[in-house]
């Protein structure tokens, strides 16, 4: 099966078991300030796993695009990529281990028809300072599917992974690790904010024998190991649990949240353990090696980077970001910058950005219509910024010139050609040899530790992002949430119906809402809209909300949408009503959370004040504003 059958097929198996397919979440999350992307199939689930309804069911599933920019420095191997499709499956408070566990493997060993030998499985091994129990429910089911199979179901307790690596596999088929079978979107659960959901869960992996075991990575092999021998195909969640101030309890209702990597089970398909051979990445590869006359065998590690770092770039692109030197932006910038430069030394020069972005595009543009509506776009986007590139290249030159003057390269100046101006290293060293100006001896270990700096700014910097806390929920959020949609009525109110939803951001600062509309607001039309959305906070605004089939609630009753989204059958409506009326002032589609009364927002004297307004892009202006 090609990778495209694989994500079809997954869809149809689960379609079949009751579960509603939902559309993608874009790769930024909406008004969710905890994190830069979509990082995992739940993401925008999160509402729902915390126990609210979802209109469409207790069961879903999709394929959701996912990006773990921290994986960056990681791509080049054969199965790190920064984006990935994830096909997942929820149970809202309905099926639990029984079903899941039986779903997955019929999916894998029968649809797929990977080979049943090869698949090993682990679970969670418990926490006694946590209470929580050892997963022997997982490990019985699995040892009566794979005695069935007539599979060894042997089970070895591995704990940690310093204890893998000491006492290897032994023969078993059921691995029981501690904090490796948890999961949260934060980690382990010491790691967990307060409010946090999670779980113990339960994982795939597909043994390649023609993988050698590398020490490097530790004295023996285990599942968990990370020299390839081993791959994670997927992970059944059962987020049961919420961190809360003393341990944990129980979440209202018992949750699947499965996620399988459609790019690494493809690669099983195919029994190649190499991601970029699969149907959706080696044409890529294949356009490369067109362009650069040279072949995969023997560039493998550029032609993988470049191949990852377009795919991302597009699909960032297609869900509206544009590169910037901030948040998503940099690091769609990044993404770009660094494909051009392992395109530099690949030798390919002109032309590459338009033909490999065109390759990408069309692997997606069947299965997802965003990218075959937007792809024109995004391709000029992207070739925009490699111009961009080569004319910092060429700044970086000029600066080069100036180190060159004093009679030495030192490692700090090759940090900065590289980080400030995105010069390769590589160009550095050989622009230094052209010109015969020597390099300091220490040169690549002041590098290395700029670098290391760096990252570590850089991780703690993400990490800040995210223990944000669970900015979805908190108060500052729901009154931001609630005072957008004022603002977008009162937008619409006062510029009239060619204002459309663009994108909105909520920080626990500001809210951020961008909206088409083709020329500056006159300081009389900000005047208005702050009048505007404080009258309706003072009128003390009812907010409900309500399930309606799409249909109805966006041409019937006139709900406003965010352009570009998808909705499922049905959605959830929210209303803003003054008290004893039957008509809402506001009327939008949306998953929430709100408050409950608009005069909330005003608690502690606070007013809704417009703090900036300027041009986003072409077309499209952008407002932020603050209760102060
Ligand atoms: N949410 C789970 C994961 O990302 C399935 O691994």
């Amino acid at each position: 099966m090609t990778a495209q059958e694989i994500r079809q097929a997954y869809l149809d198996f689960f379609k079949d078991k009751g579960h509603s397919i939902i559309p993608r979440a874009l790769l930024v999350p909406e008004g969710d300030p905890s994190t830069l992307f979509t990082g995992s199939g739940m993401q925008p689930l999160l509402p729902y796993l915390l126990g609210q309804d979802h209109p469409a069911g207790s069961r879903l599933t999709n394929s959701q695009t996912c990006l773990r920019a921290q994986d960056i420095e990681e791509v080049g191997d054969n199965r790190h990529t920064t984006m990935f499709e994830m096909l997942g499956n929820w149970s809202l408070g309905d099926y639990f281990k029984q079903d899941q566990i039986t779903w997955v493997w019929q999916f894998l060993t029968e649809v797929v028809g990977l080979d049943k030998n090869r698949i090993f499985i682990s679970c969670y091994s418990g926490n006694q300072q946590l209470g929580i129990a050892k997963d022997e429910d997982s490990a019985d089911i699995w040892t009566e599917i794979l005695s069935k199979e007539g599979l060894s179901t042997k089970r070895v307790d591995i704990g940690s992974m310093d204890n893998g690596a000491k006492i290897g596999e032994q023969g078993g088929r059921i691995f029981f690790y501690g904090d490796k079978n948890w999961w949260s979107r934060a980690g382990k659960p010491n790691d967990m904010p307060v409010g946090e959901p999670g779980g113990p869960d339960s994982e795939l992996f597909y043994l390649y024998p023609q993988v050698k075991h590398d020490t490097k990575f530790g004295e023996h092999c285990h599942v968990n190991c990370d020299c390839g021998r081993y791959i994670e195909l997927g992970n059944c969640v059962f987020m049961e649990y919420q961190k809360g101030n003393e341990g944990f309890t129980k979440l209202p209702k018992r949750n699947v949240d499965y996620g399988g990597g459609l790019e690494r089970i493809a690669a099983a398909a195919i029994d190649n353990p190499d991601v970029y051979a699969i149907s959706l990445m080696r044409p890529i590869i294949s356009t490369l090696e067109k362009l650069s006359k040279r072949d995969y065998a023997s560039n493998t590690t550029a032609m993988r980077v470049i191949t990852d770092h377009l795919r991302a770039a597009t699909f960032l692109g297609v869900d509206g970001i544009v590169p910037s030197n901030k948040e998503q932006g940099y690091v769609m910038r990044r993404l770009v910058r660094r494909a051009i430069r392992f395109a530099f030394d690949l030798g390919i020069e002109q032309n590459f950005i338009e033909e490999a972005t065109n390759t990408v595009a069309d692997l997606y543009h069947k299965d997802f219509p965003e990218v075959a509506k937007r792809r024109d776009q995004v391709i000029a986007l992207l070739m925009k910024e490699e111009k961009v590139f080569r004319q910092t290249l060429r700044k970086g030159i000029k600066q080069l010139d100036k180190m060159a003057a004093r009679g030495h390269l030192s490692g700090e100046d090759i940090f900065i050609l590289y980080d400030t101006f995105g010069f390769p290293v590589e160009l550095s060293v050989e622009e230094a040899f052209t010109r015969s100006l020597p390099l300091d001896p220490k040169w690549r270990e002041v590098f290395e530790q700029k670098m290391k700096q760096q990252r570590e700014r850089s991780h703690t910097a993400a990490k800040g992002t995210f223990k944000g806390g669970l900015g979805g929920n908190s108060a500052i959020h729901r009154k931001y949430h609630t005072a957008t949609h004022l603002l977008y009525r009162a937008l619409r109110d006062e510029l009239g119906d060619q204002v459309v939803q663009h994108g909105s951001n909520i920080t626990e600062e500001r809210l951020r809402f961008d909206f088409s509309y083709p020329s500056k607001l006159t300081p009389e039309q900000i005047k208005s809209l702050e009048d505007s959305v404080n009258t309706q906070i003072k009128r003390d605004l009812i907010v409900s909300w309500a399930e309606y089939p799409t249909e109805k609630a966006l041409n019937e009753m006139g709900a406003m949408g965010a352009f570009g989204d998808r909705y499922g059958d049905r959605v959830k409506v929210y209303a803003m009503t003054p008290e004893g009326s039957d008509v809402p002032y506001s009327l939008e589609v949306c998953g929430g959370p709100h408050v409950s009364h608009t005069s909330e927002l005003a608690e502690g004297g606070k007013r809704f004040k417009i703090i900036k307004e300027e041009s986003s892009s072409a077309g499209i202006r952008r407002i932020k504003a603050a209760l102060i």
